[in-house]
């Protein structure tokens, strides 16, 4: 019970600390990548620009100031969603070798996570993988609860 207890402030401090939660990839049945970079607004919210990276080229920003590689430009598009989630869509990617793609985002700190993409064992997009996806408040219930129902039927 005790261990159980600082097992879960442990996870509280991680989750609150993180400002890139979750990094996510699928492709589109239009046959693009699409990633989802799911992040700690700061709070206040302050400007955000979101940017990908692959192996430290440029795909794509939010910063219309920014200039991608030449290889990207006009296949990657890098916009913000509702979660908030900054979104990277890429047209024609190639599923030759794993890619290694950085989700960056700045606000008042810089913080990013990578994930190494391998096209060819990419999982379809789809609204169930959407609901699969843990976020750190499901993650916090799924923690809570057992302790919850330790604590009633105790
Ligand atoms: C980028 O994606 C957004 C949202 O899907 C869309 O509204 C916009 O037209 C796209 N821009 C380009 C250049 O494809
Ligand atoms: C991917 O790139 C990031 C940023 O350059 C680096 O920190 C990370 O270690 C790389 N990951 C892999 C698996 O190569």
């Amino acid at each position: 019970m005790k261990m159980y207890l600082l097992t879960t402030l442990c996870l509280l401090v991680v989750v609150a600390a993180q400002e890139v939660t979750e990094l996510t990839s699928c492709k589109t049945k239009e046959n693009n990548l699409r990633m989802d970079c799911k992040y700690k607004p700061t709070d206040p919210p302050t400007d955000v620009i979101c940017e990908y990276r692959q192996d430290n080229k440029l795909m794509g920003s939010t910063d219309p100031k920014a200039s991608p590689e030449p290889a990207f430009k006009n296949r990657a598009n890098v916009t913000i969603i509702a979660g908030p989630v900054c979104r990277l869509s890429l047209t024609g990617f190639s599923e030759d070798k794993p890619k290694n793609n950085t989700c960056i985002i700045k606000q008042k700190n810089t913080a990013s996570k990578s994930e190494l993409v391998d096209a060819k064992k990419l999982a379809t997009c789809s609204a169930f993988s959407i609901l699969l996806q843990t976020s750190p408040k499901a993650m916090l219930v799924m923690t809570f609860l057992p302790l919850l129902l330790e604590t009633l039927y105790a």
